[in-house]
């Protein structure tokens, strides 16, 4: 991220000023004359939300929710508040602003306006050989009477955070090879505070990987599978959490080839592991007391000469045998390798993000992820309510026994496509077969990558999976 976030004591005058009205009324007393105050009046009537004034020596930014909503869809509103503040704050080129609240009890609303205008502001603009000439603000000021510091800090890594799981996204395939990815991991360890094995081809050889070597078999560029650790002294568990996350580079859908339109989104195939690696460093560098493992097979899926044929049939680490009838259902055969390398932890709790099927899309399009697990219900509403806080809402899918008959396989223990129907869940059910812990599954397809502009999320990769996980866990380090 390359916005600064930094407390401020009191706004300067002259300097960009952004202020949350706590009513309407309040505008006057930042108003130079009537003619201001007139015309701020006339815009809130309007549901003006965010009334900019150029006051000459100042930009000056009054705002104002035109609804009144509570808990998390207030916060949500904020956020929303914040990206229109980011849009203004491009057009006038600010280099600075001030953001201000005079709220006695809290800054959550502050705090969500900060949120939302930093997420706002991200570009991945190194492959253009000009630069957009409107700059983007350097600086964010906040100031409030009730500004905490740690919270400050922690927004800005889960903002980098999100922001790096964005720019893994947005990488196109050509510059991002799952070599690649885990040099990057490497770095982001180093720099944030967690350790990164890079486990290369001939380990996940005899480690015996059979999903992920199968998936890699049509590639030119050798898998890796990625271990993360972040294991503080503090840390208030002695079994890890363990994050899985689905690391394709770029999903062809092998001999099983998507057709073109779909698949010129496929760089984004490992939203699952860029989700991971952005929470890593989010978790490192605001120090969470927890013990955690992130574990990332990574590869590409392609035709290639050697490439696994529908009907072939591979072994997954375990010795389970699986019939590959498509080989664009690739994700679950990596993540049936790393769920089973999950076991040795004894784990906690094993948490999968993954890119996983075109039926959670369907189902849910980009407004929510869906969610299985067979966890109990408190803890499964503990991540729900993760998802509604940080608003990457959850809906929860079943895994009744019955869809395990869709995996039935003729010759080898399971196939790795059900029928027509139910097809997140049935990517669920094969994932299950590999779990033998507490373990949630997240389906976030649809969420992972957008083709058009949603607000404070962008355009493109979204760091979806970041800001939930983030919230997820520190409610579990209180
Ligand atoms: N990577 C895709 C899923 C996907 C679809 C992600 C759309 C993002 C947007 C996955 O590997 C895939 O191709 N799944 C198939 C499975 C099917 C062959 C059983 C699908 O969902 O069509
Ligand atoms: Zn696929
Ligand atoms: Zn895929």
């Amino acid at each position: 991220m390359s916005v600064k976030l930094k407390q401020a004591k009191e706004t300067k005058k002259n300097k960009p000023l952004a202020v949350l009205l706590q009513q309407p009324d309040d505008a006057s007393g930042y108003c130079r004359n009537q003619e201001e105050e007139a015309y701020v009046k006339r815009k809130l009537e309007e549901n003006a939300e965010v009334v900019s004034i150029n006051q000459y020596e100042r930009m000056l930014y009054l705002i104002a929710p035109a609804h009144s909503k509570s808990g998390h869809l207030k916060k949500e509103h904020f956020r929303k508040i914040g990206y229109k503040l980011a849009q203004a704050a491009r057009n006038e080129k600010l280099s600075s602003l001030y953001l201000y609240s005079s709220h006695k009890e809290d800054a959550t609303d502050l705090m969500a306006v900060a949120e939302g205008l930093l997420l706002s502001l991200y570009q991945f603009n190194q492959y253009k050989s000009t630069q957009d000439s409107r700059a983007v603000l350097e600086i964010l000021y906040l100031c409030s009477p009730k500004l905490d510091k740690v919270e400050l800090e922690e927004l800005e890594h889960v903002v980098a955070g999100t922001c790096y799981a964005r720019d893994l996204v947005n990488e196109p395939a050509i510059a991002l090879n799952a070599v690649l990815l885990g040099k990057s991991l490497k770095k982001a360890g180093k720099d944030a505070g967690f350790k990164v094995d890079v486990l290369g081809k001939d380990k996940i050889k005899a480690l015996k990987m059979g999903g992920l070597l199968a998936v890699n078999a049509g590639s030119v560029d050798p898998p890796t599978f990625n271990v993360l650790e972040y294991k503080p002294a503090n840390a208030i568990n002695k079994k890890p959490y363990v994050l899985v996350g689905k690391g394709v580079t770029y999903d062809t859908g092998g001999l099983s080839l998507k057709p073109s339109g779909s698949m010129t989104i496929m760089k984004s195939d490992m939203g699952g592991a860029a989700a991971v690696a952005g929470l890593f460093t989010a978790v490192a560098k605001s120090k969470l007391p927890l013990y955690l493992v992130g574990l990332i097979p990574a590869t590409d899926n392609r035709p290639g000469g050697n490439a696994i044929t529908p009907g072939d049939v591979i072994s997954i680490s375990d010795g389970t045998t699986v019939e590959v009838l498509n080989t664009d259902a690739e994700g679950r055969l990596i993540l049936a390798d790393a769920l089973v390398y999950a076991k040795k932890y004894k784990p906690e709790l094993v948490i999968d993000l993954a890119t996983l099927t075109g039926a959670a899309v369907m189902s849910l399009g980009k407004e929510g992820a869906a969610v299985m697990g067979n966890v109990d219900e408190a803890q499964m509403l503990a991540l729900k309510e993760a998802g509604n806080q940080t608003y990457e809402r959850l809906v929860e899918f079943p895994l009744w026994d019955e869809y395990r008959d869709q995996l039935k396989s003729d010759i080898a223990d399971l196939k790795n496509i059900g029928g027509r129907m139910a097809g997140a869940i049935t990517a669920g059910m094969f994932l299950k077969q590999f779990t033998d812990y507490p373990w949630i599954h997240l389906d976030i397809a649809g969420t992972a990558y957008l083709e058009s502009p949603d607000h404070y999320k962008g355009k493109n990769g979204t760091g979806a999976g970041v800001r939930l996980l983030y919230q997820f866990f520190k409610s579990l380090a209180k």
